[in-house]
């Protein structure tokens, strides 16, 4: 019998061809691509393109699969009347998921698992799934519903819906930058649900429920919220040191660092802090971005040496935050960006699939004898 191993650290439990990670050196490539590369020169929708065919498109291929997904940007009739139908209290996340599951009821044949079934529904999630969070969080602040506009690209888009009018290049430009940087992670918790709910030839909207599920939690993704707390909590930049050093000696977690695989500075971080950087000034939030670098050089004096530095989601809440976007829609956003990576990551599940069924080392008692209830 195989050794327990807590978290299943270092466990290989499954083969991607679409990202790679090197934890001690901070890199991360799509298909090979340097992530870095990706943010400087490419787009949402070709980052989607390669990771679901592992290449870059021509130009007529990315024409064709951007407007395919363009012709997804409208939910059924009856998802848009269920988002506008859930109390104005509830979480974007816990929207998001719902709706992707009540999509599943939308389809009529929604176990159809082959290959081009299954990539079929994962373009119609993906290409929904904007107007799902954009329509509730109209919703709620009490403001009509905007269509969605499909002369407009995947970031362009959700923006025009969100806030009713098309965003500026920069932010546009800002957002895609990071729909692409948060578009794949190897085997993290989300994607990993995803693969253990296909396996089972369950479908692909069960799969994507569980991984949004998951990725809210503040271990996970929801840790981008969790850093705006943090940040919205400290006063100025002065006020900065004491507050990390009191989280340190309460052996508080600081949200946004540390993470399971990377024991250095997380390559999406270091694209998100100059984002994050450049924004905060465009925007007058210049205080933001400051007391973030100071967080940053507290950790890095206390706990570098542990292999303890910002993830993904420490510079994305600055990022998000200049974007203009509400805190609880920050989760939200990483989830638009995922369901690219799950989506590929449920494909490449169902080529050569085999059912997730991993073992339980029992460490209860044997051979008890049963106790009638009167006795008990
Ligand atoms: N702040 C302070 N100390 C930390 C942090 C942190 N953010 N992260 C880890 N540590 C410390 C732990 O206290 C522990 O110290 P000890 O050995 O003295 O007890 C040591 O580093 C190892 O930490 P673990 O929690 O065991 O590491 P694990 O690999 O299980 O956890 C995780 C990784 C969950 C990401 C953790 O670093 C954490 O909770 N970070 C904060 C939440 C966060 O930012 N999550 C987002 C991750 S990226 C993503 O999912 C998109």
């Amino acid at each position: 019998m195989s050794e327990f191993v807590k978290g299943l650290e270092g466990i290989v439990a499954a083969q991607t061809e679409m990202s790679y990670i090197n934890g001690e050196k901070g890199v991360l490539e799509y298909v090979g691509i340097p992530i870095g590369e990706l943010s400087a020169h490419s787009t949402f929708e070709e980052t989607v393109f390669l990771l679901w065919n592992r290449r870059l498109p021509t130009k007529g291929e990315l024409a064709e699969f951007t407007g395919n997904l363009r012709d997804r940007y409208s939910m059924p009739d009856g998802i848009a009347s269920r988002v506008t139908s859930v109390p104005k209290t509830a979480e974007p996340m816990h929207v998001l998921r719902t709706m992707i599951s009540a999509l599943g009821m939308h389809d009529t044949d929604p176990n159809a698992n082959d290959a081009d079934n299954a990539r079929a529904k994962c373009l119609n999630i993906l290409g929904q799934a904007p107007a799902m969070v954009a329509a509730f969080d109209r919703h709620r602040r009490g403001l009509p519903v905007i269509e969605p506009d499909t002369s407009l690209t995947f970031a362009e888009n959700f923006l025009y819906m969100l806030n009713g009018e098309k965003p500026t290049e920069t932010m546009a430009r800002a957002f895609d930058i990071c729909m692409i940087l948060h578009a794949d992670h190897g085997l993290n918790n989300s994607t990993f649900a995803a693969r253990v709910v296909i396996s089972t030839l369950s479908d692909v909207y069960s799969a994507l429920t569980a991984a949004v599920g998951s990725l809210r939690g503040p271990l996970h993704g929801g840790a981008n919220e969790g850093v705006m707390k943090m940040l919205n909590e400290v006063p100025s930049v002065d006020a900065v040191e004491d507050h990390v050093m009191g989280m340190l000696k309460r052996k508080d977690k600081i949200m946004g660092f540390g993470h399971r695989v990377y024991k250095a500075k997380d390559p999406r971080a270091k694209d998100l802090q100059g984002l994050a950087e450049q924004l905060a000034k465009d925007t007058g939030n210049e205080d933001l971005f400051a007391k973030s670098h100071a967080i940053e050089k507290i950790m890095e004096r206390e706990v570098a040496a542990k292999g303890i530095y910002p993830n993904v989601d420490f510079y994305s809440a600055t990022t998000y935050h200049c974007i203009g976007l509400q805190l609880d829609l920050f989760t939200p956003m990483f989830a638009l960006s995922r369901l690219a990576g799950w989506s590929g990551h449920i494909l490449e599940q169902l080529d050569g699939n085999r059912l997730f069924r991993p073992t339980a080392d029992y460490i209860g008692p044997h051979a008890v004898a049963y106790t009638p209830i009167e006795k008990r």
